[in-house]
């Protein structure tokens, strides 16, 4: 019987009363025991009441890169890490967006009184045409008689590339694209490289009486984009630093990462509303815990763009940074009541340092933690630059990624909790004062076994 069995065995009572002299021989290791204080000091910290609120704050309205509303997330998160002690920095950078400038339609030379929304990326023009109502535009289903006329497509089932393809293969030279069933709203459509027509997004209301209209005359619309193109615009990273105790500085640095942009119209609740509140959280209790490590709380700008916050901030570092930062955790979407378990996501699917961390972290505070392989968020610049990196998200998705829906009454407050707890007990153990940082890391308390977990998203 291993040496490690025999605490167990009594712990479940199986050899209790018959067991030999047992001689204690397997203490606790005197650093597990100090882990599992230290553990404590951070975790039991962690308010799931915070977590929450701070959730219920951003996800008021929607924070899509370069608008009002992820300014206003900006300048709340700043002064959240200000309130802690933290030195700030607002990074800002641009990024090409798209102006839908100016869309019109009318019908039998009447103005179409609903919203008209610009497709992303269509070309500026004004075509006059038969309107001819194509359905979901699948490539089978597409008639011959579309060429020359405008095409009235129904969203859904295929992609705005393929359905827009599928017309301009048949000859159309416009697309009126209307909602899917069960929406409301415009607020879509992107044509892509060679494909050179206007088209334009209206509600399902206006689609479904167009599509009526059809059935007892002939109409002819005009659809008009004018001014259309591309714009610079302004996002932002926000970053707090946090120095260790002068005289324990090993000069390593870890960072932990959020994103603070949503998509266009939705909350963000979970995505990633829910990782800033933890960043926040991490911030807060760790600029009250002396550290021999530099940390770094940073929520990125544009990460829905293009991982763009995350690569301009990975950009901005000397050479001696990059080197000194010895991990980097990201929270992503940490949140949901109604997506799977945990799990940690690197872009090659091997283990690092962070997923190790990770692993026995999970294990002191719920259960061990498997990965798997994803890109997909902010570690993926930091992996490209040769630091360990790990996303920390759970899997399967919930049905509300990236839909108006992503609300916060999706949230459960457990998830948050544990997830920011594991986090933070993984931080902490590299950055806690009383080892040698990264050697003790790697060994104590113990590593952990944890598989590769091939699940779906
Ligand atoms: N939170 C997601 C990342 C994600 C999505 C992880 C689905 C796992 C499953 C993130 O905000 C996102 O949507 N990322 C973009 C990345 C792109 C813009 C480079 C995505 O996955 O579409
Ligand atoms: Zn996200």
């Amino acid at each position: 019987m291993s040496k490690k069995a025999i605490p167990f065995m009594l712990a479940a009572g199986l050899v209790l009363g018959s067991a030999p002299a047992v001689t204690f021989a397997d203490p606790p290791a005197p650093n597990e025991q100090a882990d599992h204080a230290f553990d404590n000091k951070v975790i039991k910290k962690i308010s799931a009441e915070r977590l929450y609120e701070r959730v219920d704050l951003l996800s008021k309205q929607p924070r899509e890169a370069g608008t009002q509303g992820e300014y206003d997330a900006v300048q709340y998160i700043k002064s959240e890490f200000e309130s802690y002690g933290y030195e700030t920095e607002v990074q800002p950078f641009t990024f090409q967006a798209w102006d839908g400038g100016t869309s019109s339609i009318s019908v039998n030379g009447s103005d179409f009184a609903g919203d008209v929304h610009t497709f992303n990326g269509s070309v500026n023009g004004t075509v006059e045409a038969t309107l001819e109502y194509v359905g979901l535009a699948y490539a089978g289903d597409v008639p011959d008689t579309v060429s020359g006329k405008i095409a009235l497509i129904e969203r859904g089932e295929i992609s705005f590339y393929e359905k827009i393809q599928n017309v301009i293969d048949k000859g159309a030279v416009g697309v009126i694209m209307f909602n899917r069933e069960g929406t409301e709203g415009n607020d879509f459509g992107s044509t892509y490289e060679g494909q050179n027509i206007p088209a334009v997004a209206i509600d399902r209301e206006a689609g479904l009486s167009l599509v009526n209209q059809l059935q007892s005359e002939e109409v002819t619309a005009e659809v008009s984009v004018q001014d259309a193109g591309p714009i610079d615009q302004t996002s932002y990273n926000v970053i707090a630093t946090m120095k260790p105790h002068k005289n324990k500085d090993t000069g390593q640095i870890v960072t932990v990462g959020a994103h603070h942009d949503s998509v266009a119209g939705g909350p963000g609740a979970n995505d990633d509303a829910s990782g800033v509140s933890g960043v926040l959280e991490l911030a807060k209790i760790m600029a009250k815990t002396p550290t021999d490590t530099e940390l770094r709380f940073m929520t990125f700008g544009a990460e829905e763009k293009g991982l763009l916050g995350s690569y301009h901030y990975v950009s901005t570092l000397k050479d001696d940074e990059i080197n000194r930062i010895s991990a980097h955790f990201q929270m992503d979407m940490i949140g949901s009541r109604d997506s799977g378990d945990l799990i940690m996501f690197t872009p090659a699917g091997e283990k690092n340092l962070v997923t190790d961390l990770g692993a026995s972290a999970g294990a002191r505070v719920a259960e061990v933690v498997e990965y798997g392989q994803l890109g997909r968020s902010d570690h993926v610049p930091f992996y490209l630059e040769g630091i360990p990196a790990a996303l920390f998200i759970h899997a399967p998705l919930e049905p509300w990624y990236h839909s108006p829906q992503d609300t916060l009454d999706k949230i459960s407050k457990e998830k948050l909790k544990e997830t920011t707890q594991i986090v933070g007990a993984a931080v902490y153990r590299i950055a806690r004062p009383d080892t040698p940082a990264l050697e003790n890391a790697r060994v104590a308390p113990g590593p952990v076994h944890y598989e590769f977990d091939d699940r779906p998203l």
